[in-house]
């Protein structure tokens, strides 16, 4: 009789855990999931003492309201910035917040919450470059880095029309900057607040030239269709807009 009793809590015990760890691991449970490159200061960055583990930054305090207010708890699914979008639509990851430019071309393949920050590229030379001082001037001969997948790929690539074999890409802001540093690149096309912390870090100067680099709008993407968590994240955005929270956070993580 009470061998019987202790094999019925037993049981009753693993289904317990078996419930909490689905609900854990389950998208739809008690957590948020966020997809990002956490490789993007000051949208997203790891230190020490994150906001959420190890993760920081502008998008993940936004993101950590959003999920409050769904009364979920958010987690970080850290990967590299072109596996995102087939993340998101795959269901692995709920939403991507990752400084990620509402562009035509992603639209086909997911949908965008309204925006939430403007950038523009703009260039990260050396301290004492003179010889660039707007985008064409990346035409004359000039070795050019830029980030794997991000907008300023498609600009060098497609818009400037650099030749391939002047062109490195990297997976990190930081690698093709390093370069620039060490002499062997002459410049990295970034967005405008990644590349000015990346410059300051690095003893390194940006070049803007807003005639030649249009205004990006970031927004966070959902599943295609997914309009119950997109007005979700929508609400947040407009209150976070109302009451002034994103230009805090803006000064705050000192974009
Ligand atoms: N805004 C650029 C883009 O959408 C770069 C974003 C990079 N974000 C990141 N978390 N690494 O392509």
């Amino acid at each position: 009789m009470k061998k019987g009793l202790i094999k019925v809590s037993a049981i009753c015990a693993s289904a317990l855990i078996c419930a909490a760890a689905l609900t854990g691991c389950g998208n739809d449970g008690g957590k948020l999931v966020m997809g990002t490159n956490a490789a993007f200061p000051p949208f997203e960055f790891t230190t020490s003492e994150g906001l959420v583990g190890e993760f920081d930054g502008i998008d993940v305090a936004i993101a950590s309201e959003i999920a409050s207010d769904m009364g979920k708890e958010l987690e970080v699914a850290d990967m590299d910035f072109d596996g995102l979008i087939a993340a998101v639509s795959t269901g692995k990851v709920d939403m991507v917040a990752a400084g990620m430019t509402a562009t035509d071309g992603r639209r086909k393949n997911v949908d965008f919450s309204d925006t939430y920050f403007l950038a523009s590229q703009v260039m990260v030379v050396a301290a004492d470059n003179t010889d660039i001082t707007k985008a064409d001037d990346l035409k004359n001969d000039k070795k050019v880095g830029v980030v794997l997948g991000y907008t300023g790929d498609n600009i060098v690539t497609d818009d400037l029309q650099i030749p391939e074999d002047k062109i490195t890409r990297a997976n990190r802001g930081l690698d093709v900057v390093q370069e620039v540093k060490n002499g062997k690149l002459d410049a990295v096309v970034i967005d405008s607040a990644t590349g000015k912390a990346l410059a300051e870090k690095n003893g390194l100067k940006v070049v803007e030239d807003p005639d030649a680099f249009e205004t990006e709008e970031y927004a966070i993407a959902v599943k295609k269709g997914n309009t119950e968590l997109l007005d979700k994240i929508n609400a947040t955005l407009a209150e976070l807009k109302a009451s002034g929270k994103i230009d805090e956070l803006a000064v705050k993580y000192n974009q």
